[in-house]
């Protein structure tokens, strides 16, 4: 049965523009947290306290941070590697962080240049000190689906990583598809096997859309019984260390998707369809979002 209600964590603004080539102005990026809040996403991630040598296109985090409007009841949240990070997404005012792991041991060097034992110990004082200050941490698993170093990942790899993380006390793990390789039969699989030790109500799936796969991968996860999804507006970014995955699912596309169900979001799709216009307006790019290319067609059902 599929849910009556859906919640999408926007990561556009932070997985989106971690991505991009070109510099991305402070102002630019709050104006995009402060209209998506606007249309009604509730969880936002904001951007991440991570080394600026590595990602030099988040450094700007903090000032994004001080800058945005905040309304009442949403999640501003930060992804946070480590204690450092942690701190100073706090400082900044960050309502939530989200700690990241691989299920690919390759892909955790790469990305966090250390194994995943290893970063799993990193993240136990993160858990620590936000227990202490009452902060809720999310938990990312990258690769679930697929690894640019590696290929095939098993899906109790997965299982065991997703399962140590909430062990730690992360409230939902999200389940990253980070090179947006997968089908939806491998993904109901995944949730099968990761479900052994996650109860489906502490999972989310996260779907990068390289081979156009996203929505129905979404769709093949609703039927597993998830009900949260991450998405970035326009299909923004990628990741830095996985060469060739394009953005996140489109959240346009996804609200169409689930809007057609009859699933709630809370969330008015025309409204995102124009954040995803000035975003793209800024970046001097074309959205990757079919529902938004629809909209501007005026291909859009009365
Ligand atoms: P390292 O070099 O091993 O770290 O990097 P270190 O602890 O040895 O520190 C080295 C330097 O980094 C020091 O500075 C630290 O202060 C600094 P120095 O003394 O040389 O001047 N440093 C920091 N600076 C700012 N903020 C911090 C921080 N930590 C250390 N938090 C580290 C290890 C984890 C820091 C590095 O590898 C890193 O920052 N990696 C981030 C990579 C990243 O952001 N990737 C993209 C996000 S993940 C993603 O997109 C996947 C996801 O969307 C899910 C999916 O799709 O699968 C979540
Ligand atoms: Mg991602």
């Amino acid at each position: 049965m599929l849910p009556e209600r859906v919640r999408i964590v926007e990561v556009g603004p932070r997985d989106g523009l971690q991505n991009e080539q070109g510099r991305v102005r402070v102002e630019d990026k709050v104006a995009l947290v402060d209209a998506l809040v606007a249309a009604g996403l509730q969880h936002v991630e904001v951007g991440s306290f991570v080394s600026p040598r590595w990602v030099p296109q988040m450094a700007d985090s903090a000032a994004v941070f001080s800058a945005i409007q905040r309304s009442p009841g949403v999640t501003y949240a930060a992804l946070t590697p480590n204690l450092q990070g942690f701190e100073a997404a706090i400082q900044a005012g960050a309502s939530e962080v989200a700690v990241f792991a691989a299920a690919s041991e390759s892909f955790s060097q790469r990305n966090i240049n250390c194994s995943i034992a290893q970063s799993l110990q990193r993240f136990e004082p993160v858990l620590a000190a936000a227990a202490q200050r009452g902060i809720k941490v999310r938990g990312y698993v990258s690769c679930v689906l697929g690894c640019p170093y590696e290929g095939e990942i098993a899906a109790v790899q997965v299982r065991d990583v997703a399962s140590a993380m909430l062990q730690m006390g992360c409230y939902e793990i999200s389940l990253g598809d980070t090179l947006g390789v997968g089908t939806p039969g491998a993904a109901r699989q995944l949730i099968e096997v990761v479900a052994q030790r996650v109860p489906r109500a502490h999972l989310a799936g996260h779907f990068h859309d390289t081979y156009g796969q996203a929505v129905a991968n979404i769709y093949a996860c609703l039927l597993e019984g998830l009900q949260v999804f991450d998405s970035s507006v326009a299909g923004l970014g990628g990741c830095p260390y996985a060469p060739g995955a394009s953005g996140n699912v489109a959240t346009e596309d996804v609200l169409y998707l689930l809007h057609g169900l009859g699933i709630a979001t809370g969330v008015d799709l025309a409204q995102v369809v124009q954040v995803g216009q000035s975003i793209m307006l800024a970046l001097g790019r074309q959205s990757a979002s079919r529902v938004a290319r629809a909209h501007a067609a005026a291909a859009v059902p009365r």
